[in-house]
């Protein structure tokens, strides 16, 4: 590929416009259907407070030091860890695999909540929701692999992934940028109308109080704790490569910090109003079936899939309401799924000097075929599961602890992302935000991924068979292991490498002048 054919950098044409770009990404589907159930399965209003220590000593921090990681020296991850010190590259490069991931399995559920917006309408699932969601639409099998494929998934997965690549197409500002300007007001517009909708409902209170009750004995389980800090990463889109990647296309002068701050609480305002809508409308759905909301609750996919199309057919105007609810769904999962293709897309580009257009189609066709590939067969959904329960629970926060060892700890970077910071921010960071990240959070983290480990080796995960946990869960962290190694010791452009050196030359003149 010709070096001279490589385009400028591209930017973000105003602190706006990241800014939507980066709520858009971090207001995603971990939003909308994950946090209520998580909310609830994990001590109910007494979760807010792990949720809120997580938020403030890990979400907030990481989401700084993501940023300071990018825009100093103006990379995508594997670059970024690059620049901070030659071996923490594969940091950068499992980040990215990490975000490949997720981009995979993300689509596929983008997918199903596009056509749950028309199933909707006529309430095609009948009486019987949750045996059409894995009968009937998934059809789906015995978990295993399989390349049975089903048409009423496909052809959905093959239009999100279109779209994506499309918006990514047209670039970063006038793609990724202008869509997220235009779907996120409108995103928030339909579900504040939602959740005013749900609150009317009779038997409203009745949720709002199984999901605010609190259940202070549930602060003393550690497992409440690890659950807050995986929500916050995942709901942020941090430690995997997609806010160093934002961050990289900032112009030189902006308010890193003070950015961050209005997509962290706005972030966490749309995941708790979020919660206040889904848990009035189950509080409904219990009420007209003269249960309890918790027997009406299920967990994450099946909260969406299945308890939400049977309260539909129960509501008065379900109809509207299951469409305008999964078209949020759909626009919100958009916004974040542009952001995590765009991770692995600019990383590639950058250390293969690849054009724009030509990294876009060759990595995003590759994750579109994958996705295609695993997530629309008989085995999709069990094959969903995993990728996800490992990527997050293993990836993530494996990727968030071993990054902040690497870069504090060994690197002792974070001096000089704290000047990068100060010196350009408004909401200055000091001493306290060192010890915060390279101290307790880093303890913190390390301890969960411990945990979790020994949790899958020990017990497994969802009664799944040995190859699909062999392959799609510990295979899958395998693989991306050896992929960032590999990616690693293939040699980055001599122009890249100025390019990222004259960054970071820039940003201590500006530090200097901070100081
Ligand atoms: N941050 C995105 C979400 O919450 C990935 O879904």
């Amino acid at each position: 590929m010709s070096t001279k054919a490589t385009p400028q950098r591209e930017v973000f044409a105003t602190r706006g416009a990241f800014i939507f770009a980066a709520i858009g990404s971090a207001v995603g589907l971990g939003n909308i259907w994950r946090f209520p159930y998580i909310t609830y399965d994990n001590g109910g209003g007494a979760f807010l407070i792990p949720y809120l220590v997580a938020l403030l000593t890990a979400g907030i921090p990481l989401l700084f030091f993501d940023y300071a990681m990018g825009h100093r020296s103006r990379g995508s991850a594997p670059l970024a860890f690059r620049m901070a010190s030659k071996v923490t590259e594969p940091i950068g490069w499992f980040q990215t695999g990490i975000a490949f991931v997720i981009g995979i399995y993300y689509a596929a559920i983008i997918a199903w909540a596009g056509c749950y917006m028309f199933f909707s309408l006529n309430q095609a699932w009948g009486d019987d929701a949750a045996g059409f969601f894995t009968g009937s639409f998934l059809k789906a099998g015995d978990p295993g692999v399989s390349f049975e494929f089903v048409p009423g998934v496909l052809i959905p997965v093959i239009i999100v992934w279109i779209v994506t690549l499309g918006i990514l197409l047209a670039g970063v500002q006038n793609g990724i940028a202008r869509f997220s300007k235009i779907f996120i007001p409108l995103l928030v517009i339909l579900f504040l109308a939602l959740v005013v909708r749900a609150l009317f409902l009779p038997g409203a209170t009745e949720g709002l109080n199984a999901l605010f009750t609190p259940d202070f004995a549930a602060l003393s389980d550690p497992a409440v704790w690890i659950a807050a800090y995986g929500q916050i990463f995942f709901s942020l889109s941090i430690a995997f490569g997609i806010m160093i990647t934002y961050a990289s296309y900032l112009k030189k002068k902006t308010n890193l910090t003070g950015s961050g701050l209005v997509v962290g609480f706005s972030n966490s305002a749309f995941e708790i109003l979020a919660g206040i809508g889904v848990f009035a409308a189950l509080g409904f759905m219990a009420a007209a079936q003269g249960s309890q909301v918790s027997e009406v609750a299920d967990s994450g996919i099946g909260l969406a899939f299945m308890a939400f199309p049977t309260l539909i057919s129960e509501m008065p105007g379900g109809g509207i309401f299951g469409f305008v609810f999964f078209a949020c769904l759909v626009f919100a999962g958009l916004t974040s799924l542009i952001s995590i293709v765009q991770v692995p897309i600019q990383a590639v580009r950058e250390k293969f000097r690849l054009s724009n257009r030509t990294s876009i189609l060759v990595i995003g066709g590759a994750m579109a075929i994958i996705s295609i590939l695993l997530m629309t067969t008989i085995t999709g959904l069990y094959v969903l599961d995993t990728m996800d329960a490992w990527a997050n629970n293993i990836g993530i926060v494996g990727a968030a602890v071993v990054g902040l060892i690497a870069v504090g700890w060994f690197a002792r970077k974070l001096p000089v992302l704290r000047d990068h910071l100060n010196a350009i921010s408004s909401f200055k960071v000091g001493w306290f935000w060192m010890i915060i990240l390279g101290g307790v959070t880093t303890v913190v983290l390390a301890y969960m991924l411990i945990s979790q480990i020994i949790t899958y080796s020990t017990k497994g995960y969802e009664d799944y068979p040995m190859d699909i946990i062999g392959v799609f869960g510990w295979g899958m962290i395998g693989l991306l292991i050896v992929l960032a190694i590999v990616l690693t010791l293939i040699k980055w452009p001599k122009k890249t490498l100025d390019e990222a050196e004259a960054s970071i030359a820039d940003s201590v003149e500006q530090e200097k002048k901070g100081a």
